[in-house]
C-alpha cells in the first residue's frame, strides 16, 4: 500500500449493512495505526453510533448540509434554495478540519440530507457536499471511508474516478442484488473501476445462489447472519467491541480487498 490512504466507498440498498461494514473497516485500519476519516454521506446519519461514538461526542457534530451559514459563506446563496446565482467552485479544505469529531483514533464528518430540494438537485448545499467529498477523495492522505445511500447522489465523475474501491454490499434476495446490480452500472458509469461486493447477512449454505447471482462481478466475502449484530445495534454497542469474531471475518474481507487492489 502506498503512503497516501485508500479512499473506500460503500453502497447497496437500505438496510443491507453498508454502515455495519464501513465501521468495522474504520476500526480495522485504525487498529493497523492508520489515520481514519470516516464520512456519513447517508442522509440517515448513524456511522457515528455504528463506530461507538459516545453521544457526548456525537451530540458536537455538526453536518454539513444542517450549517446553513456555512453553505451561504460558501456557495453564496441560500440553502434549499435553487435558480439562484452561486458560486460553483467553493472553498472547502478548510472544512475537515473544523466539522470532524474524533473517538478511537478515527475522525468523523456528517454529510446530512441535501434531497429535500429535490431530487437530483442542484442546490448550494449539494453542490458543496458534491465539493467537499470531491476534495475528501482526492485530497486528503488519511484512509477515508464513507457510508453511501444507494443512489451515489453525490458522487461526481472526478470524484468516483478518484475512489480507490467501491464495495457494493448485498443480502441475500433477488431485490438487493437487483439494487447492488444497478449500483454496479451507476458506479462504472461514473468511471470507477474497481467495485466489489460483500454478502452480508448470509445464511449457512446460500453462498452458491448468491455467486451464481452475482456471476461475472467480484464478491469479496460472505459476512454471515449473527444475530451478535443486531444485538449491539439494539443495545447501541460498536460491534468491533463486542463481537471480534465478526471483526476477523471483516479483517478477512479487508485483506481480500487490498489483494484485489494490487
Ligand atoms: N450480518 C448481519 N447479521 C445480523 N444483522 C445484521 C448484519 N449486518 C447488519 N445487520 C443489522 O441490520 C441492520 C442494518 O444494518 P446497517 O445499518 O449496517 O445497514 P445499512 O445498509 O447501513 O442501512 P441504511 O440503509 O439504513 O443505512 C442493523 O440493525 C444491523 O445491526
Ligand atoms: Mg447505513
Amino acid at each position: 500500500m502506498s503512503e497516501k490512504g485508500l479512499k473506500i466507498a460503500f453502497s447497496g440498498k437500505g438496510g443491507v449493512g453498508k454502515t455495519t461494514l464501513a465501521s468495522l473497516f474504520c476500526h480495522l485500519y485504525a487498529k493497523e495505526g492508520r489515520k481514519i476519516l470516516a464520512v456519513d454521506a447517508d442522509p440517515d446519519a448513524n456511522l457515528g453510533m455504528a463506530l461507538g461514538f459516545p453521544p457526548e461526542i456525537r451530540k458536537k457534530i455538526v453536518t454539513i448540509a444542517d450549517d446553513r451559514q456555512l453553505i451561504k459563506e460558501r456557495t453564496g446563496a441560500e440553502p434549499g434554495t435553487s435558480g439562484q446565482i452561486f458560486v460553483l467552485n467553493p472553498r472547502v479544505e478548510d472544512i475537515p478540519e473544523r466539522y470532524v469529531v474524533e473517538h478511537a483514533g478515527i475522525k468523523l464528518m456528517q454529510m446530512g440530507n441535501v434531497t429535500k430540494g429535490g431530487a437530483g438537485c442542484a442546490c448550494p448545499e449539494s453542490v458543496l457536499i458534491k465539493h467537499l467529498l470531491r476534495h475528501l477523495v482526492l485530497g486528503r492522505d488519511e484512509t477515508v471511508i464513507v457510508d453511501m445511500e444507494a443512489g451515489l447522489e453525490h458522487l461526481g465523475r472526478g470524484t468516483a474516478e478518484g475512489v480507490d474501491a467501491f464495495v457494493v454490499v448485498v443480502e441475500p434476495g433477488q431485490r438487493s442484488f437487483q439494487t447492488a446490480m444497478a449500483v454496479v452500472d451507476l458506479a462504472k458509469d461514473l468511471g470507477v473501476t474497481k467495485v466489489f461486493l460483500v454478502a452480508n447477512k448470509v445464511l449457512p449454505g446460500d453462498e452458491e445462489t448468491i455467486r451464481e447471482a452475482l456471476k461475472g462481478l467480484t464478491i469479496l466475502g460472505f459476512l454471515p447472519y449473527h444475530q451478535g449484530i443486531a444485538r449491539a445495534d439494539l443495545a447501541g454497542q460498536s460491534l468491533f467491541e463486542t463481537e471480534p469474531l465478526i471483526s476477523e471475518k471483516v479483517m478477512e474481507i479487508k485483506a481480500k480487498l487490498e489483494e484485489e487492489l494490487l
